[in-house]
């Protein structure tokens, strides 16, 4: 069995849930909020599966077993194997007290070996990858049963804040999704299947968010939208991805402006994969309005499903991110309409993931949907 420690991002249930996705033959365990650890009968491709996950910040591998009395000398020989220069120990299992007089205790013991070393206090989930990466840290995770886990893959943070902040056309008043949970939906879409082999259509695409994470994959991206800006936008966008931050060529996208409930006849291609974040009504709504919109926007997502069933594969997946509007007394959610449907022709597979920020008045309820 191959043992890993994956360092979660801010919405660990949300990170889970991809990693179920993408290896549902891997056994998850969580010895901490943020860490997952992760049993695979076979050894896992890490710099291949960790540039495909959005979910993930850093990932372990299991080195060795230690036990109580041993730990201090294999941390030292660990370390001095690979002459760290920076170091940090991370004690899933002890207080920050008792993880610093071993860091003092092991650092002392390398100097006395002649490596000039310096550890780094780690916070719960240990050091960061910016940190790990810019000053070559080597970072030892230690779990209860006196596991030995070190640090073998960080994130790409560069082409993550990259693609945040920089690709040239953003609408910030419609609103844009995190990168990371574009990929993540799309994850949840593609589960164990090869995306090289997929194509995927986003028919709310607005800047390109999710287009963008889908086709750094490899798989065939359609998008449309209701507003030629947007059409236009999102083109300029994936352009700017290929040229930026690809590392092949992306394959030729096709968007065009359409109505997400009327745009079966300009698709050319079968579709595998919807994964959207549909219109979430009007900017800053007041709050006697929430119930009216919250209706209206169901209406539209129920005419778009419906329509999006003539066209899709049978077990196609739908991954859709639905509002959930916080009013001054009760909250509107707007997925319900799904399983309160009968005939609609799909399955429910999960609506038990919510992304969400710390004070924001709506909410995304990440509903995923198998085509009968
Ligand atoms: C929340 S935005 C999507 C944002 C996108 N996920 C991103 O990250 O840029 C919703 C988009 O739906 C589009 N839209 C609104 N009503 C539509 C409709 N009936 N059919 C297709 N697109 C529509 C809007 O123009 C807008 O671009």
């Amino acid at each position: 069995m191959n043992s890993y420690l994956f360092f979660l991002g801010q919405n660990s249930l949300l990170s889970q849930a991809e990693l179920t996705s993408l290896i549902p033959e891997a056994k998850l365990t969580t010895p901490h909020q943020s860490i997952v650890k992760l049993d695979s009968p076979t050894s896992l491709d890490l710099p291949s599966l960790g540039c495909r996950l959005g979910g993930t910040v850093k990932i372990a591998v299991l080195k060795q077993t230690s036990s109580a009395k041993q730990l201090q000398d294999d941390l030292v020989k660990l370390l001095l194997d690979q002459q760290a220069k920076n170091f940090s120990l991370n004690l899933l299992d002890a207080t920050n007290q008792e993880s610093y007089e071993l860091s003092n205790e092991v650092k002392q013991r390398l100097v006395d070996n002649q490596l000039r070393t310096r550890f780094i206090a780690p916070t719960s989930t240990g050091i960061s990858p910016v940190i790990i990466t810019k000053q070559k840290a080597v970072e030892l995770t230690i779990d209860s049963d006196f596991n030995i886990y070190q640090t073998t893959w960080v994130h790409s943070f560069k082409s993550w804040i990259n693609r945040d902040r920089r690709k040239p056309f953003v609408t910030p008043k419609s609103g844009m999704l995190p990168p990371k949970l574009a990929r993540i939906m799309v994850n949840l879409a593609v589960g164990d299947k090869d995306p090289g082999g997929l194509t995927l259509l986003d028919p709310f695409c607005g800047t390109g968010t999710i287009l963008m994470e889908a086709a750094l994959q490899g798989i065939k991206v359609i998008g449309s939208d209701l507003s030629a800006d947007k059409v236009a936008g999102t083109k300029t966008n994936l352009d700017w991805l290929d040229e930026n931050q690809a590392c092949a060529p992306l394959k030729p996208a096709t968007v065009f402006q359409a109505n997400a409930t009327n745009l079966k006849d300009q698709l050319v291609d079968q579709i595998d994969l919807i994964v959207t974040e549909p219109t979430l009504g009007p900017a800053s709504p007041s709050q006697d309005k929430l119930s009216d919109i919250a209706h209206g926007l169901q209406k539209l997502y129920l005419g778009a499903l419906k329509h999006w069933a003539l066209f899709l594969k049978p077990q196609a997946r739908v991954v859709i991110a639905l509002p959930i509007f916080h009013g001054q007394d009760r909250s509107y959610t707007t997925a319900d309409f799904i399983d309160a449907r009968e005939n609609l022709g799909y399955n429910t597979l999960r609506n038990d993931l919510i992304f969400t920020r710390p004070g924001a008045q709506i909410e995304r309820q990440i509903v995923v949907l198998e085509k009968q």
